[in-house]
């Protein structure tokens, strides 16, 4: 029996932070660990054009995430791991899925709508075909299981509606992703308002921070006992102490300079051997991996593309 495939990807838009990590990469290195999957893990560079961009430092970006995804352990030998303009059948399945796709959909996400509101001057034909692209990324490979935060549900959705139309219209045989869950599928931002995101400054934590960049960082972190960020993170990286803290806050004498302290080392602790292994990386290796990482990718995906173009009657 071939093994289920399993394919993920984070956008080349900076530096990963701790909800990257664990929303989607403890995930896919979970995953990477199963032999009953076969994985493949993108760095979405193209989604990532979607939005203002600077072109002089795009490419370090891309391989920025190579070298975030290599030092947190995900595995070349293990995994395939590339970065998807270069393979550019993902561009073509998306053209093919878009028109089975309708605008009415797309502009309904709650994901488009939000970025419509935070770039109003950027609603352009690729924000709205975004999610036609992820659906595309992940049915290039056949993926059942996608390991991302809950964020990205409305996506998946629109992909697993997307394989129920081109099943039913041409006869493919796509299956509809799932999501895999973490335990960290919803990190708070530091601020206690909303998700821990790269472009909200103030609400993250750097996969490249030291440790004096956490504390000043979690110093700032507001301590109001109705916002759980602090708490989550406890749950998150020192399980252990959770019942000493919440007790703390029962009584009303809990110690947030302590907590602090505490999850400040506890979450440099596992950031610490990855750091050391990122610096070890060096260009011509990320090279490599990047190169090889297409060829392995590119195969699966053209045979896809090949298959789609045969039921939807395009010559081949
Ligand atoms: P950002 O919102 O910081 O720009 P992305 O949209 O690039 O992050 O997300 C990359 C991956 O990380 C996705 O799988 C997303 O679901 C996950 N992710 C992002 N932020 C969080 C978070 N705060 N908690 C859990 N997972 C997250
Ligand atoms: N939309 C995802 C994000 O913002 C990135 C992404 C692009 C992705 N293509 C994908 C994730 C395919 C999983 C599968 O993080």
């Amino acid at each position: 029996m071939s093994k289920t495939r399993i394919l993920s990807g984070i956008r080349s838009s900076g530096r990963l932070h701790i909800g990257n990590y664990l929303g989607a990469v403890k995930g896919m290195l979970a995953l990477q660990e199963d032999s009953a999957y076969e994985t493949y893990y993108m760095v979405a560079d193209l989604h990532a054009l979607t939005t203002p961009y600077d072109k002089e430092k795009f490419a370090e970006e891309t391989r920025s995430v190579i070298k975030d995804y290599l030092a947190a352990g995900l595995d070349p030998e293990k995994s395939v791991l590339f970065v998807q303009s270069q393979v550019p059948e993902h561009v073509e399945l998306a053209y093919y899925f878009s028109t089975v796709t309708t605008l009415a959909k797309m502009t309904h996400l709650p994901t488009y709508k939000e970025k419509v509101k935070q770039l109003p001057d950027h609603v352009t034909m690729a924000l709205v075909n975004y999610p036609v692209l992820m659906a595309a990324d992940i049915l290039a490979y056949k993926a059942g299981l996608v390991p991302v935060g809950i964020d990205q549900e409305p996506h998946l959705e629109a992909a697993r509606e997307i394989a129920r139309r081109m099943n039913a219209d041409f006869g493919t045989d796509f299956p509809e992703p799932k999501r895999f869950a973490t335990k960290g599928e919803y990190v708070p931002s530091l601020s206690g308002e909303g998700k821990m995101s790269k472009s909200v400054e103030g609400s993250y934590i750097l996969l490249t921070d030291g440790l004096d960049e956490i504390r000043a960082k979690l110093a700032k972190a507001p301590t109001d006992e109705r916002v759980s960020n602090l708490f989550k993170l406890v749950e998150l990286f020192k399980h252990e102490r959770m019942e000493y803290y919440a007790a703390g806050q029962k009584r009303g004498d809990i110690r947030y300079s302590e907590l602090k302290e505490e999850l400040s080392l506890a979450i440099y602790e596992e950031l610490k051997p990855m750091q050391e292994k990122r610096n070890k990386l060096t260009d011509e290796y990320i090279d490599e991996v990047i190169k090889k990482g297409a060829e392995r990718a590119r195969k699966v995906a053209v045979e896809t593309v090949r298959e789609v173009k045969e039921k939807m009657g395009i010559l081949v």
